[in-house]
């Protein structure tokens, strides 16, 4: 069943420029229509003037991540909430507001929740972006997307949370058209975004005994921190999360404009930071972090792509993923953050695809 691999995440891992290629088959033989979502979606979307994701853990981080694309391309508010916060707090509803649950399993306890109180409190549009067809989530959902990622077994989502972020950037890319945001020509540069995806992750996992490379400096640390600006700050979170679950080292993400209202004080010698710095509009911003960040004996460890021109020095390691994909670069760094807590996983001996304290599904509170 591992074939080639020793690991179920491994394996899910390298499985997802063949995740990605099946979920984007079925966006563009919709082409950002509203029947990606389901029958009533030609009904309910054009209602929608905000949306609200709800949803746990790296399905959480895929919300974050959707806020910036919904935002900017169909110009629209977007709140993420935790989907355990959400349901036992005294919450504003929109009624006029989509209600949009992320969860691989679509069993999430916490996530189903926090969809049965949304309703509770006045909503009544509900999409579910989910991977197990017929789950609960879905069910209890007026619209829905399937991501086609395939049964996911290591208990770290990783083809799940990939195969998100391109439901979602759909769900972003249908909002604007329908508001007249998204022209033919955006539309098209959309499509050939995602048609070229798979190719580029594949790139990204060709990457992997570089990253290999890096993971006895990983092994032995206590911590480490994640860095990232915009869309590429959900991703470091990611990278933080994957570390901590699966390795045990306690890693932690930040805004990387964050860094100096408090967390530059943990930085030294013993400290690795993590920066995830393709050549997008924050780059400068981002190595002006890095630079603080070396002042004070941290070493470095940077995602960067072929276009950010880094160049490696002392305490600064690089490793390059494929030239700057654009508007969709968060899911191609995904990658390497994801075989970094693979390869640390694995020189520090843990139980990579069953990680101590952890369910695959999580139906209790
Ligand atoms: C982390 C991980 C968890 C899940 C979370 C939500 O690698 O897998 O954080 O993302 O438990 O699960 P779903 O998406 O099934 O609702």
């Amino acid at each position: 069943e591992l074939g080639p691999y020793s690991h179920f995440m491994q394996k899910e891992i390298h499985e997802q420029p063949k995740a990605l290629s099946d979920t984007i088959e079925a966006v563009l033989e919709n082409g950002f229509a509203a029947g990606l979502f389901g029958a009533r979606a030609a009904e309910l979307l054009p209602q929608v003037e905000g949306v609200k994701i709800l949803a746990c853990g790296t399905s959480y981080y895929a919300g974050l991540t959707a806020k910036y694309w919904i935002e900017s391309i169909a110009g629209i508010s977007c709140d993420v909430e935790i989907a355990s916060e959400y349901r036992y707090r005294a919450a504003f509803a929109n009624p006029k507001h989509l209600v949009v649950t992320i969860s691989q399993s679509g069993e999430t306890l916490d996530t189903m929740e926090a969809l049965k109180y949304a309703k509770e409190l006045g909503h009544t549009m509900a999409l579910s972006i989910c991977n197990v067809r017929e789950s609960a989530i879905p069910r209890a959902s007026e619209l829905v997307f399937y991501t086609r990622a395939g049964a996911e077994i290591g208990v770290a989502s990783t083809k799940a949370f990939t195969t998100q972020l391109v439901g979602l950037f759909a769900l972003a890319v249908t909002l604007g058209k329908q508001r007249g945001r998204v022209d033919a020509a955006a539309e098209h540069g959309y499509q050939e975004a995602l048609r070229q995806l798979p190719g580029s992750v594949q790139h990204a996992l060709n990457l992997e005994p570089q990253i290999k490379a890096w993971s006895d400096k990983f092994a032995a640390k206590q911590n480490a921190l994640f860095l990232g600006r915009g869309l590429h700050y959900p991703i470091a979170l990611e990278g933080a999360l994957k570390l901590k679950e699966i390795s045990y080292i306690h890693a932690e993400a930040y805004p990387a404009g964050e860094l100096k209202h408090g967390p530059l004080a943990l930085v030294d010698e013993s400290m690795p930071v993590v920066v995830i710095a393709p050549n997008d509009a924050l780059l400068e911003k981002v190595k002006s972090n890095m630079q603080e960040v070396r002042a004070r004996g941290g070493e470095l460890f940077v995602f960067a792509d072929l276009d950010s021109h880094f160049s490696e020095s002392d305490g600064v390691h690089v490793i390059r993923t494929p030239r700057h994909v654009g508007v969709l670069s968060a899911i191609v760094h995904t990658i390497p953050v994801q075989l970094l807590a693979y390869h640390v996983a694995l020189a520090r001996g843990t139980d990579v695809d069953k990680p101590r304290n952890l369910a695959k599904s999580v139906t209790v509170e």
